[in-house]
């Protein structure tokens, strides 16, 4: 996404093992549910920024919408062909998977709803970054279409985390090679750039070389602050809640789920000071 490599690493680490992805967060269904309802809903067609293996946009496909799914990572998208590949082929021909950076992406299309499940948006670290994946989100919506999104609540006791310290989050089995692992984690918070590096660590069972590792990136938008990135970048916010289920945005809140949609322009009187 940058071109700062530790940011660049941030973002595609994660994704390269797409079936260990899947195996991490096959419990991760409460998102599937809210995204694929609010498209039914809605009705028309999806476009799904960071469609990743397929996880929503298949969802929502089995359930009549049509979908536009794109993403960065070639590991996910073929992910995401091998899911659609077991569907009905009703399922199959809902959805269209392209390669393409979010920030970027014009389609010459509009759609109902543009989602992005599953702090996609937290890979976007700069304010260039933002305004970028903004204005794909505008370029892609019909006049009274939605954007919905999600991305973590910002934990001031988690973004205080010792640098220097090791979680030991117990052993399990890695889709890759079938293999037993110990899995470690570790946390460091950029606080000038408000990007939380998260470290994962895998020591194959009786194995005393290097543990393999990989880097995730996280931007952290702080409640306010992301209602004022979409206000100044023309999105009004309808929902801003504390998780799937109509949550109220609190301390406890895990997540931030946002519905918004396009300001009408010229609305609004200028304020005093901008006149
Ligand atoms: C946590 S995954 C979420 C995937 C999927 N939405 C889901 O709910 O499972 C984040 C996805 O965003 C993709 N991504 C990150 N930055 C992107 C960009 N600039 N353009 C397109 N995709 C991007 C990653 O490759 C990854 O597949």
């Amino acid at each position: 996404m940058s071109e700062d490599p530790t940011l660049r690493e941030g973002t595609r680490a994660h994704y390269r093992d797409a079936a260990q992805y899947d195996r991490t967060y096959a419990r991760r269904r409460e998102d599937i549910d809210f995204y694929a309802r609010l498209a039914e809903e809605r009705g028309g067609c999806v476009l799904e920024l960071g469609v990743g293996s397929g996880r929503v946009a298949v969802a929502m496909a089995e359930r009549g919408v049509e979908v536009v799914g794109v993403d960065l990572m070639p590991s996910m998208l073929e992910r995401a062909q091998l899911r659609l590949d077991k569907a009905p082929p009703a399922v199959r021909d809902r959805v269209t998977l392209l390669r393409g950076d979010l920030r970027k992406l014009r389609l010459d299309r509009r759609f109902s709803l543009v989602v992005a499940p599953f702090n996609v948006f937290m890979h976007l670290y700069t304010r260039k970054d933002i305004e970028r994946a903004l204005s794909t989100v505008k370029a892609h919506l019909r006049p009274r279409g939605r954007l919905a999104f999600d991305v973590l609540m910002p934990s001031p006791h988690d973004l205080a985390r010792d640098p220097n310290h090791v979680y030991k989050l117990g052993s399990y089995t890695r889709a890759k090679d079938g293999r037993r692992y110990r899995y470690r984690e570790n946390f460091r918070y950029d606080a000038a750039r408000q990007v939380q590096l998260v470290t994962m660590a895998w020591v194959a069972d009786g194995h005393d070389g290097a543990p393999e590792s990989s880097l995730l990136a996280h931007r952290q938008f702080f409640p306010a602050e992301l209602e004022a990135l979409l206000h100044y970048n023309g999105l009004r916010v309808e929902r801003h809640e504390g998780g799937f289920e109509g949550e109220t945005l609190d301390d406890e809140s895990e997540s931030q789920v946002v519905v918004a949609k396009a300001r009408a322009r010229g609305r609004g009187k200028p304020t005093r000071d901008a006149r």
